[in-house]
């Protein structure tokens, strides 16, 4: 059912400093930030050869992440995301399967401008899972 990783998001306090470790330190390509008001989050995207990485900062008073970074103050790996041929085939598969989709099920459209959907952490292994319709 999944595809190729499209990326690693990871939750940062400082979007500023986080760029100038990816970009300075690690000497990773990466992009100007991109505010996602209606995601709740600022990211700047790195782009390695294989996969991105994508740097997620609070924007607004009820960002999706706020509580997560009280939770890890440095920052963490928030979600991992798959990619999928057909997110309503997907979906339906994992629903039939007994896997919890997040925010009523209906895909909304991500950051790279392509329909995503979260699904429950505790159905996979601890770990938040987006998945991307590319
Ligand atoms: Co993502």
């Amino acid at each position: 059912m999944i595809g190729r990783l499209n990326h690693v998001a990871i939750a940062v306090p400082d979007l500023t400093k986080a760029t100038k470790i990816y970009h300075g330190v690690l000497g990773a390509e990466v992009s100007e930030p991109v505010p996602l008001p209606e995601h709740g989050v600022t990211t700047v995207f790195v782009n390695l050869p294989n996969t991105k990485i994508e740097l997620l900062e609070p924007l607004g008073a009820d960002s999706p992440i706020a509580r997560f970074l009280e939770r890890n103050s440095a920052g963490g790996i928030h979600h991992l995301c798959y990619e999928v041929d057909d997110i309503l085939d997907a979906r339906d598969k994992l629903v039939q399967q007994g896997m919890r989709a997040l925010g009523g099920g209906e895909p909304k459209i991500g950051a790279h401008g392509k329909p995503v959907l979260f699904l429950h952490p505790k159905d996979f292994c601890g770990t938040l899972i987006e998945i991307e319709q590319v």
